[in-house]
């Protein structure tokens, strides 16, 4: 099997490594990828955003399977250009995109399919806002009705900061979404769809907050780890029926079907499991600890998504034991992150047994050095037979390589190691 995989980031990396186990895949091409999925695919350049340029690639190429990363290139339709290109996609339409590209529209879907969530306002000016702040009360959940890279929400205890978070995006023409408040720990299930039948991933656990013990700002990700050994047994086989399966049939009946990834964010809650958010695609960085668990083979799974047959799919197979995934950040991030500083030490921390390294935000400079290029650089994953060795292994990983000014989380999967 040929298949593209578009975007630039680890969990593109995480699926073309993956995708590289797979005995049935002969060739993979990437758009762009970036220079640590060079070693596993031919890199092409342009838009990523384009549904045509990647249609035309694609069929240029002549692959049997495009597999979209990114969530904007989805909302831009480029599934629905290759598809009608006559080639499989993995991913879904513009319009069932829009479970993640509005909120407002998300909490419709949930309010119509009966799914469990925070209770919610649409506002789009101050005097909404500010009934709304009123009626939930604090703390306060603030969110960006748009794509926002996990960045357009503020959790806060005061309500000054909630109004100002929310001024700026009416300042800045947008509209925004306040929430009630959900308490008790997260979790990211990730559900391979088809647009009818759902198939489940092992649930994992990603760090949001910028800094060690959930302080600083919320980031794209600073960590995960896979699976959850203090999660109810029952968790999986509960999301699926209360949460995915009836979101999955009301696309279908609003006939949007969905078909990709439903990533659902979940708090699982005092009165029991619920939404914070859906997002249309594989998150990040939990999609590296769980594909590094998966043993069915990757391609199989997204071709028989693409091609609507999850149904007929055996049962997926995973690894015993448990892989924690530890993010380096470039200085400043997640405010604007210094860039071009060299990187080094990636082979080394891949010579050690059980770690690989997956590139985020790299680039080569004029002199083929690698250097940082984004905000999340790398994401280091260690595997074990426990997550206590798992963890080990990837912070021996962290050790060995050096970004100048660089910080990551010394507690990814810390307390999850005295649970287990
Ligand atoms: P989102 O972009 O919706 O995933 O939100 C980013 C992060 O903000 C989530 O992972 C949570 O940590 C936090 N968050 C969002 N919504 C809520 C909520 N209703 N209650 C508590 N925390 C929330
Ligand atoms: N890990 C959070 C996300 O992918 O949105």
């Amino acid at each position: 099997m040929k298949i593209l995989v578009v975007g630039p980031g680890a969990r593109e990396h995480a699926l073309v490594w993956s995708l590289h186990r797979d005995p049935a895949v002969t060739e993979i091409h990437a758009l762009p990828g970036n220079p640590g999925i060079a070693a596993l695919a031919t890199l092409h350049s342009g838009d990523a955003n384009d549904g045509a340029a990647v249609a035309a690639l694609a069929t240029e190429l002549g692959v049997d399977l495009v597999v979209v990363g990114p969530e904007a290139p989805l909302v831009a339709g480029v599934a629905d250009a290759v598809r009608a290109a006559g080639i499989a996609c993995f991913g879904p339409s513009r319009e069932a995109a829009m479970l993640e590209g509005s909120k407002a529209f998300a909490k419709d879907v949930m309010a119509a399919a009966g799914v469990p969530t925070a209770g919610a306002r649409v506002c789009t000016n101050a005097t909404e806002l500010a009934q709304a702040l009123d009626e939930f009360g604090a703390p306060h959940v603030v969110k960006d009705d748009g794509l926002a890279a996990g960045k357009g929400v503020v959790v806060t205890h005061e309500r000054a900061e909630a109004m100002a978070h929310g001024e700026a995006i009416f300042a800045a023409g947008g509209h925004l979404v306040v929430e009630e408040f959900l308490d008790g720990p997260e979790v990211s299930l990730f559900c391979i769809c088809d647009g009818e039948t759902v198939v489940p991933l092992s649930p994992a656990q990603d760090f949001k907050r910028a800094y060690d013990g959930d302080k600083g700002l919320n980031t794209g990700g600073m960590g995960a780890y896979s699976p959850l050994p203090w999660a109810p047994a029952d968790l999986t086989t509960d999301v699926v029926e209360r949460i995915a399966q009836p979101t999955i049939d009301q696309m279908r009946t609003r006939g949007t079907p969905f078909s990709g990834v439903l990533y659902c964010g979940l708090a699982l809650t005092s009165a029991g499991v619920k939404v914070i958010e859906f997002n249309a695609r594989f998150g990040d960085p939990e999609t590296q600890s769980v594909l590094a668990r998966l043993q069915t083979p990757l391609a199989g799974v997204l071709h028989a998504a693409a091609e609507g047959r999850l149904a007929e799919l055996p049962p997926l197979t995973w690894s015993e034991g448990a892989a924690v995934t530890v993010v380096i950040a470039s200085h400043n991030y997640p405010g604007t992150p210094r860039t071009g500083d060299p990187l080094t030490g990636i082979e080394e921390a891949e010579q050690r047994e059980g770690v690989h390294v997956l590139h985020a935000g790299t680039a080569l400079n004029g002199e083929g050095q690698l250097v940082s290029s984004g905000g999340r650089v790398v994401s280091v994953v260690g595997q074990g037979a426990s997550i206590e060795q798992a963890r080990m292994r990837a912070y021996e990983g962290v050790e060995c390589i050096d970004l100048a000014d660089s910080h990551h989380r010394t507690d990814i999967a810390r307390a999850a190691v005295k649970e287990a």
